[in-house]
């Protein structure tokens, strides 16, 4: 079985919290991404948040027994957003388009919308490979969490 063939979704627990942190250390991944990492108290404040609101869908990515990444719906400004991350040692093996797939299949609501730097090109394969279409392009302006980008906004309808 390859690695995206063995690729499956399960709630985040507490437990996942240290990895995914050191995950979102990554400066490649945060390149990537066009984010600054969180510092470990903010990182702590907003999984405590995330994982106690029943309104978001968060899942870890699972290859095999092995965390891999995380893949979410949650609301954001009256819509429902997607955002992943996957660990960049797993990258270029399918696993985000699996894990986009199984997130779909469980997620039913639509439309659905992800904002993504338009640099970030893998992304926007993965997001355009299952449906996502670009409706508009917007220049962002630096946040703590974001430096400043032009991104997209792509929606599955
Ligand atoms: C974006 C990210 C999730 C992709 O994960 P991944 O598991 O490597 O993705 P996949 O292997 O499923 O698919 C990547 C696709 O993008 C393509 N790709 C890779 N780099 C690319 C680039 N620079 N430009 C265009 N396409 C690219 C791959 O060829 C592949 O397409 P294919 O299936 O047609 O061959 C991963 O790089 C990541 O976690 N990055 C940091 C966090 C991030 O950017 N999250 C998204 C924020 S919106």
């Amino acid at each position: 079985m390859t690695d995206a063939e063995s690729v499956r979704l399960r709630p985040v627990g507490p437990g996942d919290l240290p990895r995914l942190f050191d995950m979102q250390l990554d400066p490649e991944s945060n390149r990537t991404a066009v984010t600054n990492p969180r510092t470990r108290e903010v990182f702590d404040a907003h999984w405590t948040k995330i994982l106690d609101d029943p309104a978001n869908t968060t899942r870890a990515v699972l290859v095999g027994e092995t965390l891999v990444g995380t893949i979410s719906c949650f609301p954001m400004d009256g819509e429902d957003h997607v955002g992943y991350w996957i660990d960049r040692a797993y990258w270029g093996k399918g696993i985000a388009s699996r894990a986009r797939h199984l997130l779909l299949c469980e997620v039913t609501k639509r439309p659905l919308v992800a904002t993504v730097a338009t640099s970030n090109g893998a992304s926007l394969r993965v997001l355009q490979k299952c449906g996502f279409v670009v409706e508009e392009v917007r220049h962002s302006p630096a946040t703590d969490l974001y430096p400043e980008c032009e991104e997209a906004v792509l929606v599955l309808r």
